[in-house]
């Protein structure tokens, strides 16, 4: 299994093919899926992270850039930062690769909680409120709604995703937003909104 470079320089990340057959029915991951608090530290492999993306939010029609999650009138406003130990990334589904967003391990910034700083890989959901493409006259808080189902069919993606796959995940709203998000370098229309830890469940939690 290929490791993750962790290579400073290196500002592009092809993902390798994400490998689509293979775990759980779609019916015994529902009955596994729940969250985990407790992480070892072992890394994921990068066909891990590959076919994690994918799973969650990636290109599942490529005819017509269809995703894996639904989003409100297709806007797809939802951006997927993978936060590793070798950095910060955006998910860039169209081409199935992540895009260099900061150097260095910002998994500590990702929460509150002990936790985030040691599982390996923490996915950050930003909502782009220049993509959000609504019907007139919707009021901010609307826009809200919306954005915020959009990204929980995203983190269902990954929840049931790691039932299968035998890894382990929480979703979390206990951010320091503005903080994350100044770190992670987003502009005034991109907010964050939540993040999922994503890893190998502690000794606790293997049953
Ligand atoms: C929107 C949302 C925010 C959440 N925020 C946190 C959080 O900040 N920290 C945490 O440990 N769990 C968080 N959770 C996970 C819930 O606590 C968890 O899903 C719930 O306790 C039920 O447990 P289960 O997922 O194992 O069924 C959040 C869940 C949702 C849907």
């Amino acid at each position: 299994m290929a490791t993750i470079p962790s290579d400073p320089l290196m500002d592009t990340m092809p993902l390798p093919t994400p490998r689509l057959q293979g775990g759980l029915t779609l019916e015994a991951a529902l009955k596994k899926r729940h969250s985990t608090r407790e992480y070892l530290a072992d890394p994921l492999s990068l066909e891990q992270v590959s076919a994690l993306l994918w799973a969650g939010f990636g290109v599942n029609r490529p005819g017509s850039w269809g995703r894996t999650a639904p989003t409100a009138c297709d806007s797809q406003e939802i951006v997927v930062y993978a936060v590793l130990a070798e950095g910060a990334w955006r998910y860039d589904a169209r081409e199935h690769r992540l895009l260099r967003a900061r150097t260095g391990d910002l998994r500590a910034l990702t929460g509150t909680q002990d936790f985030v700083s040691v599982a390996p890989l923490n996915l950050v959901y930003v909502i782009d409120h220049e993509h959000l493409q609504l019907e007139d006259g919707l009021d901010p808080e609307e826009h809200g709604v919306l954005a915020g189902a959009d990204i929980g069919c995203i983190v269902e993606n990954i929840y049931l995703y790691c039932a299968g796959a035998g890894l382990a995940t929480v979703v979390r709203g206990q951010l320091q937003r503005r903080e994350l998000g100044a770190a992670l370098g987003l502009r005034p229309h991109q907010r964050v909104a939540l993040a999922q830890s994503v890893g190998f469940a502690g000794p606790a939690h293997t049953h």
